[in-house]
C-alpha cells in the first residue's frame, strides 16, 4: 500500500515551511507513481510515467523537499546538475555515473536502486541558445535525459545493469523569464472563456498554469517537456516564510542551536526581531533561505565562542543582530560546582 498523500504532505509539513500546492502535486505524482508500479507488477500492463518537473528560484525548498520526501518512502535519492551534463563530452557516461551514486545509495543493491528518486536540478540551463536552436550542447543532455526517463537498461562500469524504468525523475529550475512568455500566451489567445459562476481560484490556476508549450517556448526541446508532465511551483519566500523556517521545523537553526547551548547548561533566547532582521538581509541577497544558516552563525559564533570558558553563564540573549547579547551569569561563588 504505497502511503496517502495526504500524509505525505502531513510529513513534508514538518519539515518544509510552505509551498503548498507544489507539496500536494508531489504527494500525488508520489501516490501515482508507486500505484503504477504495483499495479504493472500485478498485470504486466506498463503505464507511462509522469516525472516531475519543479519550477521556483533557487533557495526556495525544492531539492530539501525531494530529500525529505526519499527519507520518507526509504528509497534512494540522488542529486545531479544538468549543467555539468552539458559540459562534458561523454553525456552518457555521466548519466551512469550519477545512476552509480543512486546504486551506492541503495548499498549496491541496483534493484532497490531501480525504485529511487533522481533530482537533475537546473534543467533550465539546458535550453538552447538564442539563434542556435539545434545541435547545442544542452540540447543533446535532453535527448540523453530523455532516453533513461523512459526507462531504459543502463550498464554500469562494474557490468550490472539497471532499469531506469520505475526510477521517478524530478527535474528542476529557475526558469528565469518564463512567467512573461506564460503571460503573453495567456492574454495574447485567452485559452479560457469564463462563465459567470466560475471559480476564480481554479481559473487564477489555470492561467497561471505552465503549459509544455510555454516550456518550449522558453528553449526545452517538445520531446523533453513532452516527459515533464506534472509541473509544481516554488513560491518566492517571503519574509514570514523565512522566520518560521529559521524557527519551526524540528531540525530548524533556532533548535539546533539551542540545544548546543543546552549542552553547555546555557539557555540561549533568540527575539522574533533578531529573526526578523536576518530574514530581511536574506530577501536582499536574493538567495532564498540560503544566506539564513550563514548569517545566524555569524551572530552565534563570539557567543558559542565564550560560553564554554564561563561556565558562570546561565542564558544568553539576543534582542538584536546589531547590539551585544545579553549574558546572564549564576550568582553563586565562583567556586560552586559546574553546572554540566
Ligand atoms: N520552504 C522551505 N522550508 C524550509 N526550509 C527551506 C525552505 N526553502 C529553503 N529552505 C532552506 O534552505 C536550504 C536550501 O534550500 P534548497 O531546497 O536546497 O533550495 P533549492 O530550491 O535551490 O533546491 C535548505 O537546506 C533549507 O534549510
Ligand atoms: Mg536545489
Amino acid at each position: 500500500m504505497p502511503l496517502k498523500p495526504s500524509h505525505i504532505v502531513k510529513y513534508l509539513d514538518q519539515y518544509v515551511i510552505g509551498q503548498t500546492d507544489a507539496k500536494q502535486i508531489l504527494a500525488v505524482a508520489v501516490y501515482s507513481h508507486f500505484k503504477k508500479i504495483a499495479r504493472s507488477k500485478a498485470d504486466g500492463m506498463r503505464m507511462a510515467k509522469s516525472n516531475v518537473l519543479l519550477i521556483g528560484g533557487s533557495g526556495t525548498g525544492k531539492t530539501l523537499t525531494c530529500e525529505t520526501l526519499s527519507t520518507l518512502l526509504g528509497v534512494p535519492f540522488v542529486t545531479a546538475e544538468a549543467t555539468s551534463l552539458a559540459h562534458t563530452r561523454y553525456v552518457n557516461e555521466e548519466i551512469e555515473a550519477v545512476l552509480e551514486r543512486l546504486a551506492d545509495k541503495a548499498g549496491g543493491d541496483v534493484a532497490k536502486a531501480g525504485n529511487g528518486i533522481v533530482f537533475i536540478d537546473e534543467i533550465d540551463k539546458l535550453k538552447a541558445p538564442e539563434g542556435r536552436q539545434q545541435g547545442s550542447s544542452g540540447e543533446s543532455v535532453q535527448h540523453a535525459l530523455l532516453k533513461i526517463m523512459e526507462g531504459a537498461q543502463v550498464k554500469l562500469r562494474n557490468g550490472q545493469y539497471m532499469d531506469t524504468t520505475n526510477i521517478l525523475f524530478i527535474c528542476g529550475g529557475a526558469f528565469v523569464g518564463l512567467d512573461e512568455i506564460i503571460a503573453s500566451q495567456t492574454h495574447g489567445y485567452g485559452f479560457i472563456a469564463t462563465q459567470r459562476g466560475d471559480n476564480q481560484r481554479i481559473l487564477d490556476r489555470l492561467n497561471t498554469r505552465v503549459k509544455p508549450t510555454d516550456l518550449f517556448t522558453f528553449g526545452l526541446i517538445p520531446e523533453f517537456t513532452g516527459r515533464l508532465p506534472i509541473i509544481a511551483r516554488f513560491h518566492d519566500l517571503t519574509r514570514e516564510m523565512m522566520i518560521r523556517i529559521m524557527t519551526e521545523p524540528r531540525n530548524s537553526l533556532y533548535n539546533q542551536f539551542r540545544g548546543i547551548f543546552e549542552d553547555e547548561g546555557v539557555e540561549l533566547t533568540v527575539d522574533t526581531r533578531v529573526f526578523e532582521q536576518i530574514a530581511e538581509l536574506a530577501i536582499e541577497y536574493k538567495t532564498g533561505a540560503r544566506s539564513l544558516r550563514g548569517i545566524f552563525e555569524e551572530l552565534i559564533t563570539p557567543i558559542l565562542y565564550r560560553v564554554p570558558d564561563e561556565p558562570d553563564i546561565t542564558s544568553v540573549h539576543v534582542t538584536s543582530l546589531f547590539s551585544e547579547p545579553a549574558y546572564v551569569r549564576k550568582a553563586a561563588p565562583v567556586n560552586a560546582p559546574l553546572a554540566r
